[in-house]
């Protein structure tokens, strides 16, 4: 059966990319393989019940997040509450409506997830930029400038990306101490973006902020779920997690004003079949965006660089070596290359020279693609 994927659609090829023919679309980070089959069985059975009304959502559903965080990252729930919400931009928007006021400052540290940004200036915030710094040893964040920026008297929300996308960076209790410890200092709120929690490749290790924050007595809440996990975010809902309880009864007043709570059918039987049967399909996955970073490492034509990830399962490439301005490298990617990846300034302007590559693909798309970058290297500046 054909996949209906926004990344392969021509209307979007060419409206993102200016081009379709034979473009290689590694561009959206969601896995582009055959989901976990307790997933795929659990969606069966439910279409097959023929019913599709209002929707309950058993305690179970909860429970087994919670089992799959204790037995994955040995994290428990314990003293935490958890309110579902249909994404994660919306629980960082409601958020943003809730913990700050017009015209506040928000971090964020780019380059980033695209969505951030647009998610604070919509709401009339300023976006206030802690860019991640990028030496020998790989990514890592600006703490002094951080500091400066949380003392503003404007700034009352950080958002954070943990694990994060586009780098990579897998952050450790010591750095997600640091910037609770600041954050606490200069009351300001943390959102921690951790949907990508469960994409860690060893040695790294999820580190849940939950478990750095009540140290240090920062407000704080988190973005969970199955959907970048299992490749799930066309069906599923995700969670928010908080430690505090008065942030916790805001969310879910202001998600039931909005009517942001319906269960869907679909949603409730894929997120916990997801979570109660998808461990080794995960361990799979997981396997497989290392092979495949291994095969950029190897194999990438000189010019072009891996930032090696430690989590996610997104390459950061580094095209600065070939020379190309922001819209050069734009072209050059679908064109001359024929590949649909997201370029780096999509993520803020700290991304420049960069491209995103999605790994969470079979090894094939990714030998096919280092052919073509191979390919297009070699045609550089000729
Ligand atoms: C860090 C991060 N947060 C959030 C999302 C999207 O979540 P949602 O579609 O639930 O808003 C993505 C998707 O790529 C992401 O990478």
């Amino acid at each position: 059966m054909t996949r209906n994927t926004r990344a392969a659609d021509p209307k979007t090829l060419e409206r993102l990319f200016g081009n379709t023919d034979s473009l290689l679309p590694l561009w959206i980070a969601e896995p582009n393989l055959g989901l976990a089959p307790g997933i795929v069985t659990a969606l069966e059975s439910r279409a097959a019940i023929g019913w599709y009304g209002y929707e309950m959502r058993p305690r179970s559903v909860l429970e087994s997040f919670w089992d799959w965080m204790s037995e994955r990252h040995g994290w428990d729930g314990t003293g935490l509450q958890a309110s579902v919400s249909p994404s994660v931009g919306t629980s960082i928007s409601v958020l943003v409506d809730l913990m700050t006021e017009p015209g506040d400052g928000v971090i964020i540290q780019p380059p980033v997830f695209t969505d951030f940004k647009p998610i604070v200036t919509s709401a009339g915030r300023s976006a206030v930029r802690n860019p991640l710094i990028l030496d020998g040893d790989g990514y890592r964040m600006d703490l002094g400038d951080l500091e400066s920026k949380a003392s503003e008297p404007n700034t009352s929300m950080m958002i954070l990306c943990n694990p994060h996308n586009p780098v990579g960076r897998v952050w450790t209790p010591p750095e997600l101490a640091a910037v609770a410890d600041i954050c606490a200092r200069n009351d300001v709120f943390i959102v921690s973006d951790e949907i990508h929690a469960d994409i860690t490749l060893p040695p790294h290790r999820f580190t849940p902020f939950a478990t750095v924050a009540s140290a240090t007595g920062v407000g704080w809440a988190a973005a969970h779920g199955p959907i970048k996990t299992f490749g799930l975010a066309g069906v599923c809902d995700t969670l928010l997690i908080t430690g505090d309880e008065t942030v916790s009864n805001r969310f879910r007043s202001e998600a039931s004003r909005l009517h942001l709570n319906r269960n869907n059918a679909f949603g409730v039987a894929a997120f916990e079949a997801g979570y109660r049967t998808g461990a080794s399909w995960l361990d799979g996955l997981l396997e497989l965006v290392s092979d495949n970073v291994t095969l950029l490492r190897e194999n990438l034509p000189d010019g072009i660089d891996l930032i090696e990830p430690e989590g996610t399962y997104l390459a950061w490439l580094d095209f600065r070596r070939l020379g190309m301005d922001v819209p050069e490298l734009k072209r050059w990617l679908p064109e001359t290359a024929h590949l649909a990846l997201s370029p780096g300034h999509w993520f803020g302007r700290q991304g420049a020279g960069f491209a995103r590559m999605t790994i969470a693909v079979p090894s094939s798309q990714i030998e096919d693609a280092i052919e073509r970058l191979t390919q297009a290297v070699s045609t550089h500046g000729a």
